[in-house]
């Protein structure tokens, strides 16, 4: 199999925010990656825009510093990381005033893709795009790339939403969601869309429920002082849990074309119930031995943000009524391990008499482990009666795809090329981010009204015991939390 290089036109790529940690992790080092690919063209280049005093030779450095931390092994030829270096550029700037834009205004050429990545806190949006414009650094085919978090409730995103559309149209602005951007949460449209196999079953009448977890093995580290202000709920479920939730539930659009998927998309959204507040878990992990506690780590003893949440959620439309919907998603758990796992009903009929639950189970694994598990029940081996067994029918994409299984593409490495090739596909469209903030707004707003305080877990564990009642009261269990 070889992996396929589309080709995209010369551009200029300004990234606000450019010596900040995004960037230094993920968005230089992607680049760096595509150039490798030979998917950068000749004429294409990158300008760092940051406030501090900083000239492009030393950018430069910095550049090279990020690739070496966090570039990943690539089979890069000698001189290689020179010519990447050659690209790139450096202006300060001041967001709320006028130092550097006439200088970036000349560095950026009219006659190439220009795109601006927002690398940068919400509160900056609006002034950008208003500098951008009143400095004629854009035209009708420039693009905004705008990094999560999109607003903190639904007025907040409305007003960046009012803001942005002030000086550009929805499709030159780029919503992030890097899950989009997975290898394997691509899949999830591959695996549903392109076989026969699973479509026909995909419904209440076959699924008993589906539970989406998304787990992770870190803490808040450093980034106490936003997560404090975020929580679970806005950092993880608002965004990436939803998009998961969509691209499982949603109708299958007529064509794979941005309008046409996000329509769906946002069906599903719209078609989400309010959830009940005994539907909903929320914990705060403790200490382990090696880390602070949850509250010491944001520096609030009495913080009733969660680090974990766990909910039932349904869906009111004629595919999913009655299946429900289990989301959990956790910081310092178990284990670092994402899956979505689709649980099917019971045969309404055994010719073999009775014998104890079986039943299939497709399980999606999204990171680690990128694969396909699909449970199906057989016949136990040797005499004595036809007894029942469930086995596993494993795919792992690393041993099914050989080099180019492994061999994933970075989610913002994919992100920024769909940006320079104008393909909005894998974005966020405004009304589905909405969307997404009129349902997440009520259930934050019921649990600080009630004052609920988190339930606490421990380190290294998979949650909450409450969790596991959530899904015990409905006779069901969470599958197990395990790399
Ligand atoms: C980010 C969240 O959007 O996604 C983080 O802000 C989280 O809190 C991260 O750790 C998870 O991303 P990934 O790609 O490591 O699963």
């Amino acid at each position: 199999m070889v992996s396929r290089v589309i080709p995209v036109d010369p551009f200029d790529l300004v990234i606000f925010g450019g010596t900040g940690d995004l960037a230094r992790r993920k968005i230089l080092p992607g680049l760096f990656r595509r150039f490798c690919a030979g998917q950068m063209p000749k004429g294409a280049r990158v300008i760092g825009a940051a406030r501090g005093d900083m000239d492009s030779a030393a950018y430069r450095d910095f550049v090279a510093e990020a690739i070496a931390e966090f570039g990943g092994i690539h089979s890069c030829e000698e001189g290689t990381l020179a010519g990447f270096l050659e690209r790139m550029e450096f202006v300060t700037i001041d967001a709320r005033g006028d130092k550097g834009w006439d200088e970036l205004a000349k560095l950026v050429r009219p006659d190439v893709v220009r795109a601006y990545y927002f690398s940068v806190g919400p509160s900056l949006f609006a002034d950008l795009a208003h500098r951008l414009n009143a400095h004629g650094l854009t035209d009708a085919d420039s693009r905004i790339v705008v990094e999560k978090p999109f607003g903190r409730d639904l007025p907040s995103a409305k007003a960046l939403n009012r803001d942005l559309a002030m000086h550009f149209d929805e499709s030159q602005i780029y919503r992030i969601d890097h899950y989009l951007g997975k290898e394997t949460v691509q899949n999830l449209m591959a695996v549903r869309f392109g076989n026969m196999l699973f479509e026909p079953l995909w419904n209440s009448q076959y699924v008993d429920h589906i539970q989406i977890t998304v787990a992770e093995t870190v803490g808040v580290g450093g980034r106490g002082e936003y997560y404090d202000k975020s929580g679970a709920m806005r950092d993880m479920v608002q965004n990436h849990l939803m998009q998961l939730l969509c691209l499982i539930a949603m109708e299958p659009p007529s064509k794979f074309d941005p309008d046409a998927v996000r329509d769906e998309k946002l069906k599903v959204i719209r078609a989400l119930d309010d959830v009940e507040p005994y539907h909903i878990v929320r914990g705060q992990y403790e200490a382990s031995e090696s880390e602070p506690g949850y509250r010491e780590a944001v520096g609030d003893p009495r913080t009733r943000t969660e680090s974990y949440i766990a909910m039932k959620v349904g869906i009111s439309n004629w595919r999913w009524a009655g299946t429900p919907f289990y989301l959990r998603t956790g910081k310092m758990l178990k284990a670092r391990s994402s899956e979505i796992t689709v649980v099917f009903k019971e045969l309404n009929h055994s010719i073999f008499g009775e014998q104890s639950d079986h039943r299939n189970v497709l399980s999606i694994r999204l990171q680690p482990n990128e694969g396909i598990t699909l449970g199906v029940t057989i016949k136990e081996p040797g005499p004595g009666g036809m007894r029942l067994v469930d086995v596993p029918l494993d795919m792992s994409f690393a041993e099914a795809l050989g080099a180019d299984g492994a061999d994933q593409t970075d989610a913002y490495e994919r992100l920024i090329m769909d940006v320079i090739r104008g393909n909005q596909t894998l974005f966020m469209r405004g009304d589905e981010v909405e969307a997404a903030w009129a349902w997440t707004d009520p259930i934050i707003n019921g649990w600080e009204a009630r004052g609920e305080v988190p339930k606490t877990y421990d380190a290294g564990s998979e949650g909450p015991v409450d969790a596991v009642q959530l899904l015990a009261r409905d006779t069901r269990v969470w599958r197990k939390v395990a790399p």
